[in-house]
């Protein structure tokens, strides 16, 4: 059996340096190492739906930028499908089915929902007047749980928030496996290989990169805002004279270069590291470090260099998205081709679900046999 991947994303707004590192620059090299038969990427908009039911409007209009970003970023629709979750009305049905292998219970110790309910000022604890979490945000994990099923998928790349999702998916595979036959495949989390790209913090030093927060570097971000927001990264609090020694761990600039840089920008971009009162040759992000550690190097050259680092990668990105926004006819037919191969994909597996279940009366020679059976019931 070959190895399929499907991941997505909530439409909720732009994606920032924090998905690309986490999860789209993954997708990108998988779809391009010719390993997999198929890769679907989804663009969760039911999901974003369950706690934006007040809003549709703004998971709407950020259907096409996140799409934009997906193809910038270097999604090739000739070989991965790009969808749009909605219009695959069999994941719903899926989902109906799975809400009976999971208990109440189980998704309250789920840690992502109870962390998510905690931030969107969901928990009906009494006390403070909370508007309650919507069922449908409850039941997302196992939504979830339909949409990397309904592709047979192998491999689930997502950052570490996901990972209690991926386990949910698992307990419900293995539930379904057991209560009506080998039908569903069990999926693996295919998780960043480096800790930076893990969960790249905001620009503030504050654990998550998140638009409430106002902490993001957007994919679609021009050159000036890049500088900008990197000039006021935080850096070493303590760091406070150059010739100080500087702290790089909870640095965000290291943690940003630790994320992006290529050996090749140490050449590329010397320049930065030639000052009017030091200057510095770095062959590797470690000695940028040993040295800062030591003390000497400013934080202006730091971040400089991340500005310069940041740029190589975004520079071709940005130049994309711009050709693909005066095309945005292209963008929606990937998206409705996209949604109809997808719609497909997922009624095989909705056909063997309910062939699995049981409930395919109608199917041919299902009913015939049926027929039969009840007759035989009550034949005198
Ligand atoms: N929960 C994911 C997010 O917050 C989006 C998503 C929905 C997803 N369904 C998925 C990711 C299935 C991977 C697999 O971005």
């Amino acid at each position: 059996m070959g190895k399929i991947i499907l991941t997505g994303d909530r439409p909720t707004g732009r994606l920032h340096i924090g998905h690309y590192v986490g999860s789209l620059r993954r997708r990108v090299e998988l779809q391009n190492s010719g390993e997999y038969d198929k890769i679907f990427i989804m663009i969760a908009d039911a999901q974003a739906l369950t706690d934006n039911a007040d809003n549709p409007e703004k998971v709407r209009q950020n259907i096409i930028e996140v799409a934009l970003d997906y193809l910038s970023a270097g999604l090739d629709p000739s070989k991965s499908t790009l969808f749009i979750q909605s219009q695959v009305s069999e994941l719903t049905e899926l989902t109906f089915f799975y809400m009976n292998l999971v208990t109440v219970q189980r998704l309250q110790r789920n840690p992502t929902v109870k962390q998510e309910i905690l931030m969107r000022g969901f928990s009906d604890n009494g006390e403070d007047n909370k508007a309650g979490t919507p069922v449908g945000f409850f039941c997302y994990p196992i939504s979830q749980a339909a949409d990397i099923t309904a592709f047979k998928a192998t491999t689930v790349p997502v950052g570490e928030d996901q990972a209690p999702m991926l386990e949910q998916t698992r307990e419900i595979v293995h539930k379904f496996n057991t209560v009506y036959g080998p039908t569903l495949v069990m999926p693996d989390i295919l998780l960043p290989d480096n800790a930076a790209c893990m969960r790249l913090p905001g620009t503030d030093g504050k654990a998550k990169m998140s638009k409430s927060l106002g902490n993001c570097i957007y994919l679609s971000d021009s050159a000036e805002e890049v500088k900008a927001k990197v000039r006021s990264m935080y850096t070493d609090p303590g760091h406070l004279q150059v010739s100080d020694p500087g702290k790089v761990e909870g640095n965000t600039v290291f943690t940003y270069l630790d994320a992006f840089c290529k050996p090749e920008h140490f050449d590329k971009f010397a320049s930065c590291f030639v000052g009017r009162k030091s200057s510095f040759e770095f062959h590797n992000l470690d000695e940028v470090k040993d040295q800062y550690r030591r003390g000497g190097l400013g934080d202006v050259m730091i971040k400089n260099f991340l500005n310069e680092v940041l740029n190589d990668t975004l520079e071709p990105i940005r130049q994309r998205r711009k050709e693909l926004e005066q095309n945005i006819p292209y963008v929606y037919e990937v998206l409705r081709k996209g949604s109809e191969v997808a719609r497909a994909a997922a009624a095989e597996t909705l056909a063997d679900v309910k062939r699995s279940m049981r409930i395919n009366y109608f199917d041919p020679g299902v009913l015939d046999a049926l027929i039969e059976e009840q007759k035989a019931k009550y034949t005198l």
